[in-house]
């Protein structure tokens, strides 16, 4: 293993929104360049977990405070994977049904982050690169760093990639006997604001910083969730480095989960067959331009503007649309996006929890994908839509200002508008509509998009980049 990423999720093993996918694609990418990659996650009981065969490497012990818990990590070399997967299964406190969400939480992700660096510590041959994936693997630089136990793992490059600066995992300094020794007077490396913040305190110990879009660095340093100075302060070492997408798992023309496989060629008859599979389904009418929601039903989304935004599409005698929502989230945001069904029946459902064929199908039946986010450090759904031919309309924030040209621009592809609000978004999708009656540019449009390259050999390599700078 010269590279380790270590990450609370990873596609296809559990999954609960992009960085699963992008933890679950970067290492198969870095393989294929040369550069061995592995991953290391908790062992949750998920389908995957369930159903395969893992072989087990490696026992040992974790403690948080006076409590020890015994751990094992279970292994899987899989050609479909792309790269060897490490399950670190600490009974009761990680192999739960649910990746997030338990009031112990703190807990259980330090207690795997421990049990990682427990396990790679006693390796004879160190990996050259430790790459962690947000807050819940953000301890590890400053343990590999302070704590005397992991003291031979001092000059191992550490990399945080920033996927959500929003959640920041803070805890009470209450809980500091939960740490392996340390000198104390490196505290301040793990504070923020008088809180334990395992975000900070990787801003602060990794080597290296990356976010997983360049206008997600710069935002950041104005808007970070209380952390923009620091973020400012570390500037030297971050980079921004858009995301790809697995063009093998995310592939009209091969994917299993779609009704009609379609591509560049047959675009035009794929889309309809799958767009009519999709209108019998949820009950729509197909000769609307179908616009459609897939995402966390949360305010970074923009979520809680939807049921109006949808509302006065609707209600508007001179637009025609039918609109699909796939989402899961805040209960409130699910209710109110449910309340409206009655009022537009045959030209507006919902599907209110996680799906992910669903999510394929619709990606390959929708004409365009609504994104009005607040925060979107990078978005992987508008690349998704794009290579099924979906239109993106999006909030030009983050990642989507990065992947998403207006088509008032020259060669632009998708809509754009600058503000995530209700007004902004209903008129942005006008815009769509008066490009479905055009139906000669929406389908040169529809046909450009799906060429458009996000495939992640080039972001792969500029990590590699990264990783041989530091090594
Ligand atoms: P985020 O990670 O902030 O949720 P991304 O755009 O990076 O946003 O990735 C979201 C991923 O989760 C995509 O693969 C998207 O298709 C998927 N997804 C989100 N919500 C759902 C859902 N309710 N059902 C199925 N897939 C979903
Ligand atoms: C986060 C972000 C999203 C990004 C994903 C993968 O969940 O919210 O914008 O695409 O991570 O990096």
């Amino acid at each position: 293993m010269e590279i380790i990423h270590i990450s609370a999720e990873c596609y296809p093993i559990a999954k609960v929104g992009g960085l699963a996918d992008v933890v679950g694609a970067l290492p198969k990418y870095q393989n294929k360049a040369g550069k061995k990659s592995a991953v290391i996650m908790p062992y949750y009981k998920t389908k995957f977990t369930q159903n395969n065969m893992l072989k087990s490497d490696h026992k040992g012990t974790v403690s948080l405070g006076s409590l020890i818990y015994d751990f094992e990590v279970f292994s899987l070399d899989n050609e479909t994977l792309g790269y060897p997967l490490y399950l670190v299964k600490i009974p009761d406190l990680m192999d739960r049904d649910n990746v997030y969400g338990y009031n112990d939480d703190t807990e259980r992700y330090l207690a795997f982050q421990k049990a990682v660096l427990n396990w790679i510590v006693q390796f004879q041959d160190k990996p050259k690169i430790v790459h962690c994936h947000d807050y819940h693997t953000g301890l590890i630089p400053f343990m590999m760093l302070y704590a005397h136990k992991y003291q031979s793992l001092r000059k191992t490059p550490t990399i945080l990639t920033i996927h959500n600066a929003q959640y920041q995992g803070q805890f009470s300094f209450d809980k500091l006997n939960y740490f392996p020794e340390y000198d104390l007077s490196n505290s301040g490396m793990l504070e923020w604001d008088q809180m334990i913040n395992p975000l900070a305190a990787a801003v602060k110990c990794a080597w290296a910083i990356t976010t997983v879009s360049p206008s997600y660095l710069i935002e950041l340093r104005s808007s970070a969730n209380g952390m923009e100075w620091l973020l400012d302060n570390e500037k030297e070492k971050s980079i921004g480095i858009l995301n790809g997408i697995d063009t093998e798992v995310w592939n009209p023309a091969t994917d299993p989960m779609i009704l009609k496989k379609f591509n560049k060629q047959n675009s035009l008859s794929g889309k309809r067959k799958n767009k009519l599979f999709l209108c019998k389904k949820f009950n729509l009418d197909p000769k609307n331009p179908l616009f459609a929601f897939i995402g966390r039903l949360v305010g970074e989304k923009g979520a809680e503007l939807l049921p109006e935004i949808f509302d006065q599409i609707l209600k508007n005698k001179n637009l025609n649309a039918s609109i699909l929502v796939l989402g899961s989230g805040d209960p409130e945001i699910e209710k109110a996006l449910n309340k409206i069904k009655p009022l537009h029946k045959g030209k507006y459902n919902t599907y209110i929890g996680y799906d992910e064929t669903l999510s394929h199908i619709i990606y390959a039946g929708a004409d365009y994908l609504v994104m009005p986010s607040k925060v979107e450090p990078c978005g992987l759904n508008q690349m998704y839509s794009l290579r099924y031919g979906t239109i993106p309309i999006v909030r030009s924030i983050g990642g989507l200002k990065d992947t998403i040209v207006d088509i008032s621009e020259e060669n632009g592809f998708g809509i754009c508008h600058d503000n995530t609000e209700v007004d902004e978004a209903v008129e942005a999708i006008q815009r769509a509509s008066d490009l479905y009656n055009d139906q000669s540019k929406f389908k040169k449009i529809r046909k450009q998009i799906m060429l458009i390259d996000h495939s992640w050999g080039n972001a792969a390599n500029k990590y590699i980049d990264l990783y041989n700078k530091l090594i």
